[in-house]
């Protein structure tokens, strides 16, 4: 097993850190270790979304797995966002009737019925791991399951064709990065209103280059050397360039979250781009919790989707629990779609289920209506970073 090991001890490991694991070890390489790279493990022998990471790693060239596992500088945001759910504990409460959970796994996101409360992460490049089908995987499965889309601006599909691959039933929404040319924005929002977008999701976390080192050694970092312009008068602006909703990601405080409140802005992003932007940034869960502590209200006030580092169904139960409507995945369904359709449909299976099961053992009959008291919001232990 392949694992990032960071320990400082201190006094012979009386107080040494838990070695942090990229990919925690639950037995899948006693089982697929002799599988050579460059071959696929089989699908039927992935039993959660870590595995799925496994499988790539395994299987992708190297420069085309660092596209996509690549985070910031150091990678300390990236370990942050995976390590913070593990730093807030459940407080399950037991003796209630969860029975039917299951059945309120369905939501709505911005009016759109779907059938979980978690989402597919725009995710730039489809082709580094897929090059056959691209993001069509990704598309298909959402479909199939019934669960929303967004299609990365850089995906290697064209918005044309990602459209003629959506399901008249399903719901897509279109990832943005925008310069200030008002002709070719203007054909960014048409061209997604035309292939069936009902959303515009606007990243604002990144007006700068990212800096990325772990992909910089193979060419694939961000090749965005330019500073964008991305402010409150240019969101503005924008909204009067197009009639589908804007959903604006990448907030990062409770500070610019209560300022799209104040905008009347349609939803709100909690993310740090998957780690991949600026390192020493907090995860999304953090952010989530100074909502909760300084401004619950916000939580009603508009919709807040969120992601960053969410691998198990647990992760999504302590989101939702905070009061997000949505969790978005990133690397997990790029890491599935190496298998194309069936290994995003595994992936969202797997998520279902996890979520589902969590929520039952943790006292929550109805994920619409879930106890912040499920988890310990209280700060971690000192030294805990
Ligand atoms: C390979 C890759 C490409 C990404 N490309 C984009 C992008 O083009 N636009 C964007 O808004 N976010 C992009 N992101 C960030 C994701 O939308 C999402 O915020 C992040 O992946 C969530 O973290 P996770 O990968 O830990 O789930 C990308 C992330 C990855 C891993
Ligand atoms: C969404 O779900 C609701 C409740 O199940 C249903 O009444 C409505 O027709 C659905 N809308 C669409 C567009 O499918
Ligand atoms: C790696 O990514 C490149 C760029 O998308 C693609 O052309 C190539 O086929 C990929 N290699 C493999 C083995 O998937
Ligand atoms: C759309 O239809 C497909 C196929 O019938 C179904 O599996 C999926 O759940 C539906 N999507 C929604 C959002 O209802
Ligand atoms: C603005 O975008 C249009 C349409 O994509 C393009 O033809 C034009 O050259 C762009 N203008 C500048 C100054 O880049």
């Amino acid at each position: 097993m392949r694992s990032s090991i960071l320990t400082f001890s201190l006094l012979g490991g009386a107080l040494a850190a838990r070695p942090w694991l990229d990919e925690p070890d639950t037995g899948i390489d006693e089982i697929f270790g002799d599988v050579p790279d460059g071959e696929l493990i089989p699908l039927d022998g992935i039993v959660g979304l870590p595995d799925f990471q496994y499988a790539a790693r395994k299987y992708m060239p190297l420069a085309n797995y660092s596209y996509y596992r690549n985070g910031a500088a150091g990678e300390w945001s990236y370990r942050r966002n995976l390590e913070s759910f593990g730093m807030y504990p459940f407080r399950p409460h037991m003796m209630r009737d969860i029975t039917n959970v299951e059945s309120t796994l369905s939501t709505t996101i911005l009016g759109h019925n779907v059938s979980a409360p978690f989402f597919i992460s725009p995710c730039s490049r489809g082709a580094y791991g897929n090059p056959a089908e691209k993001e069509k995987g990704l598309i298909e499965a959402a479909a199939s399951r019934g669960i929303l889309y967004m299609a990365a601006f850089y995906a290697d599909l064209t918005m044309e064709e990602i459209g003629e691959l959506k399901a008249d039933n399903q719901t897509i929404f279109r990832q943005v990065y925008l310069d200030r040319n008002d002709t070719a924005t203007q054909e960014i929002f048409d061209k997604a209103k035309a292939a069936g977008a009902t959303a515009i999701v606007y990243t604002v976390d990144s007006p700068a280059n990212g800096v990325r080192h772990r992909a910089a050694r193979f060419g694939v970092g961000s090749a965005d050397s330019s500073y964008s312009y991305i402010t409150w008068d240019e969101y503005e602006r924008l909204k009067t360039m197009t009639d589908l909703p804007i959903v604006i990601k990448g907030l990062q405080t409770v500070e610019d979250a209560q300022e799209a409140v104040r905008r009347g802005v349609d939803a709100i992003y909690l993310s740090n781009h998957g780690g991949r932007q600026t390192d020493g940034v907090r995860s999304p869960l953090e952010v989530a919790i100074e909502i909760h502590e300084q401004a619950p209200e916000v939580f009603g006030q508009i919709e807040v989707y969120a992601d960053g580092g969410v691998r198990y169904g647990a992760d999504v139960l302590k989101l939702l629990a905070l009061g997000v409507r949505a969790v978005g995945l990133g690397r997990p369904f790029m890491f599935a779609n190496v298998y194309g359709t069936r290994g995003v449909e595994k992936a969202i299976d797997l998520l279902r289920d996890e979520l589902a099961w969590d929520a039952g053992n943790t006292g929550v009959a109805s994920l619409k209506d879930i106890d912040p008291k499920i988890v310990r919001w209280s700060p971690p232990a000192f030294g805990a970073w």
